[in-house]
C-alpha cells in the first residue's frame, strides 16, 4: 500500500501572520472554509498571541467563530502564554501550539524570553491544556540558523524538542524559521533530535526563503519523519524573524510527495483554489 505523508496546513496563520495590511475576517474564513474541503487532517487557522505583537491575527477568535468545521479536521491554534491558552479555550480551538527555540536571540525578539524562561511560561500551558482535553503541539524554531545568532547547534534544537515532548507535546515541529537550511545541515539537526524524540513525532516546517525546503524535505523522508507543514501559496514569514520568505508551499509539497510515490489525501484542485485566494490576500 502507497504510505501515507500528512501535510500540515498552516497557511491561514503562517502563511498570513506577516502580512502588513488587515485582511479581513471574511475572507480568512472563505480561505479555511476552501482549505476544509480539501483532504487535510489539520489546519492552523489561529493564534492568540498579543494583539500588539502580531495585529493581524487579532480577529483569530472571529475567525474560528465563523468557520464552517468539518468533521475529522482538527483547527489548531497558536497559545504562547495562559492567556493564549484561555483565549483559544473559548475560542474552542481544537488543538493548540506553544512555540519555542533553540536560539536565544529569537527567542527574546519573537516571544520576549529567554529559552528557560519560555519553557517554564510553557509548562502550565500544557498542562491546562492537556486537563481541558486538547492537544498540545510543540514548535522549536530556528532549528539550523537564526536571523540574530546565526548558525544553531544540534544539541541545542534537541534539548528544547525534549523538553517540549516531556511537557507532554504530542509531536513536535522544527522550524527552520529563515529557510536557510540545507539537507547537510537539516541532516544533522535531525540525527541529534532523534536521538531524543521519535520520528513518528516530529515534523519539519520548512521555510523555501533558498529554495531549498524540497530538499530539506526529501532528507527529512529518509530519516522517517511523515509530517510536514506548509502553506497554501507560498506566503508567510515571521514579523520576527527578517528576511524570512514564504513557507514552502502546500501545492509543491503535495507535487513532490506524489512524484516519490507517497500518497497525501489532498485535492490539488482545491490545493489550486486555495492558493489563489491566499496570494489575493496579499496587501489586501
Ligand atoms: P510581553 O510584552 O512580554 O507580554 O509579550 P506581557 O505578558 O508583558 O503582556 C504585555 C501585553 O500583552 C499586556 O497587555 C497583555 O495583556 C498582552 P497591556 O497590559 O499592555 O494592554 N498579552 C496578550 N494579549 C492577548 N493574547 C495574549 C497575550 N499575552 C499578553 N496571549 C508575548 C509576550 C508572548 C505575549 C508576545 O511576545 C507575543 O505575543 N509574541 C508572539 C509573536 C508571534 O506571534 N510570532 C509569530 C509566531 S511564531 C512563528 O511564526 C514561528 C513558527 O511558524 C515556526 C517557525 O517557522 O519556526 C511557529
Ligand atoms: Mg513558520
Amino acid at each position: 500500500m502507497t504510505e501515507y505523508v500528512e501535510i500540515f496546513e498552516v497557511g491561514p496563520r503562517d502563511g498570513l501572520q506577516n502580512e502588513k495590511a488587515q485582511i479581513p475576517t471574511a475572507a480568512k474564513v472563505a480561505l479555511v472554509d476552501c482549505l476544509s474541503g480539501g483532504g487535510f487532517r489539520r489546519i492552523e487557522v489561529a493564534s492568540f498571541v498579543s494583539p500588539k505583537w502580531v495585529p493581524q491575527m487579532a480577529d483569530s477568535a472571529e475567525v474560528l467563530a465563523g468557520i464552517t468545521r468539518a468533521s475529522g479536521v482538527s483547527y489548531a491554534a497558536l497559545t504562547p502564554n495562559m492567556m493564549g491558552l484561555e483565549r483559544a479555550l473559548a475560542a474552542k480551538a481544537d488543538e493548540v501550539a506553544i512555540f519555542g527555540s533553540a536560539s536565544e536571540g529569537f527567542s527574546k525578539a519573537n516571544i520576549n524570553a529567554t529559552i528557560a524562561e519560555s519553557l517554564e511560561r510553557f509548562r502550565p500551558v500544557a498542562e491546562a491544556a492537556r486537563a481541558a482535553g486538547v492537544k498540545v503541539r510543540g514548535y522549536v524554531s530556528c532549528v539550523t540558523d537564526c536571523p540574530y545568532d546565526g548558525a544553531v547547534r544540534p544539541e541545542a534544537v534537541a534539548r528544547v524538542a525534549a523538553e517540549l515532548a516531556a511537557m507532554g507535546c504530542y509531536e513536535i515541529s522544527l522550524g527552520d524559521t529563515i529557510g536557510q537550511g540545507t539537507p547537510e545541515s537539516i541532516g544533522a539537526m535531525l540525527d541529534a533530535v532523534l536521538q531524543v524524540v521519535p520520528a513518528g513525532k516530529l515534523a519539519g516546517h520548512y521555510h523555501d526563503t533558498a529554495g531549498r525546503a524540497l530538499a530539506n524535505i526529501e532528507v527529512s523522508l529518509d530519516k522517517g519523519l511523515r509530517v510536514f507543514d506548509a502553506a497554501v501559496g507560498g506566503l508567510g514569514g515571521c514579523p520576527y524573524a527578517p528576511g524570512a520568505a514564504g513557507n514552502v508551499a502546500t501545492e509543491a509539497v503535495h507535487a513532490k510527495l506524489i512524484e516519490l510515490g507517497y500518497a497525501t489525501g489532498l485535492k490539488p484542485e482545491i490545493l489550486e483554489t486555495a492558493g489563489a485566494m491566499a496570494r489575493a490576500m496579499r496587501g489586501m
